[in-house]
């Protein structure tokens, strides 16, 4: 494949087709009110991205019941007042010529009681003295992800993308570490992936025929078995019941450790799955046009792109300006990112990543 490959066009099972195969990550930024309303600040950095030439831009994890929150000043989804700035958001992404999509997140048992998060954990045993969500109250929270999908619809966006990653409440439920539950939401991997497989059905039944649906899984840590994931992962391909699949890898070149899989790359295991009409793409360190071509040849139909555009916000037009184009080298000042328009909000957020704001710079 050729830098010019990244240019075709992408459809998707539903709704419009991707213009290219750049898509923009969740980055959680917080920039929002105290009370998740959208900031002046998130409609900025979202105009930036929608002139950047994406063919699709995911929103920052949203949280999709206040008592869900993991971060301070998180964007959210969980009631009908932050409808107006979301719409804003999503009517620039449109008038940008992108698709959009806001990334749906409770996060579980790691919610942030300093932030009013009502710590949800799968297990009685994993935070010391709460206890496991009841049936009713994991059925709850799936209802609040198809509440929140339904909002974003109504928001004016092209779909969402379902954050079941980095331990966060879908991807703790898989997890046979931090779930020991002993209802049909623990046991066997079907019982585990039930409230992922339950909120994406019931988004697709809730929302229209041309809404789309990501779902975003992670591999690393918090006990997640690859092979179970695989597992789940051909099981929704099979079935056809999401859009498009967002590998969260840290590194896209990952390698596995152990297991069946052992030596082989962490793309390949789910590259090699029959994915029907579901498409699937990674995120990890791709950072220039020339590692975004390789992705297309090792079998992604796009690509993710995180830190490379907080760095230069309009990435894919870079690319098709200049086919040898790679990401400025880190860290980076603070000032070249407040020249590139980033909020001080974002730049004290980016403070917080390793090796990404040069220390010494103010
Ligand atoms: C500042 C920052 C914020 C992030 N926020 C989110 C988030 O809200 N949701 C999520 O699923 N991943 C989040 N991630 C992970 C990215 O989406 C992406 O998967 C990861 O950074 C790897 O891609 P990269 O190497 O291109 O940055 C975040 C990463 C960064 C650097």
């Amino acid at each position: 494949m050729s830098v010019s490959d990244l240019f075709k066009p992408l459809s998707l099972m539903h709704g419009p087709a991707m213009r290219n195969r750049f898509m923009m990550a969740p980055l959680t930024n917080q920039q929002s009110g105290v009370d998740g309303i959208a900031s002046e600040f998130d409609q900025d950095w979202i105009e930036q991205l929608a002139q950047g030439g994406y063919a699709l831009i995911q929103t920052c994890a949203t949280t999709v019941e206040a008592g869900g929150i993991a971060f301070a000043r998180q964007l959210g989804i969980h009631h009908d007042d932050h409808l107006p700035g979301l719409s804003g958001m999503a009517s620039a992404i449109r008038a940008g010529g992108g698709l959009s999509a806001v990334q749906l997140h409770h996060a579980g048992h790691r919610a942030n009681p300093r932030l009013g998060g009502i710590p949800a954990p799968a297990s009685g045993s994993t935070l010391p003295g709460i206890r496991a969500l009841t049936t009713e109250q994991v059925e709850r929270i799936r209802d609040s992800f198809i509440a929140a999908a339904r909002r974003a619809e109504l928001a004016g966006f092209d779909g969402v993308a379902v954050h079941g990653a980095f331990g966060w409440i879908l991807s703790e439920f898989m997890s046979p570490y931090l779930n020991e539950r002993t209802d049909k939401y623990g046991g066997s991997i079907e019982n585990r992936s039930r409230l992922t497989i339950e909120v994406i059905e019931g988004i697709r039944r809730a929302c229209g025929p041309d809404f789309q649906i990501g779902w975003r899984l992670s591999v690393e840590r918090y006990g997640l078995r690859l092979e179970e994931l695989r597992e789940v992962t051909a099981e929704i391909m099979t079935r056809e019941l999401i859009d498009y699949l967002d590998l969260a890898l840290w590194d896209s070149a990952q390698v596995v450790a152990e297991g069946v899989f052992r030596g082989k790359s962490m793309l390949s295991v789910f590259t090699s799955l029959d994915r029907r009409g579901v498409r699937l793409g990674a995120a990890g360190k791709i950072m220039s046009a020339q590692r975004a071509t390789q992705l297309l040849d090792e079998g992604c139909d796009f690509v993710l792109i995180g830190r490379a555009g907080i760095l230069q916000r309009d990435f894919p037009l870079q690319v098709l300006a200049n086919p040898r184009y790679d990401s400025p080298a880190l860290p980076v000042t603070a000032d070249y990112l407040r020249r590139g328009g980033l909020s001080e909000r974002f730049i004290t957020h980016m403070r917080g990543w390793p090796a990404f704001v040069h220390p010494d710079s103010v």
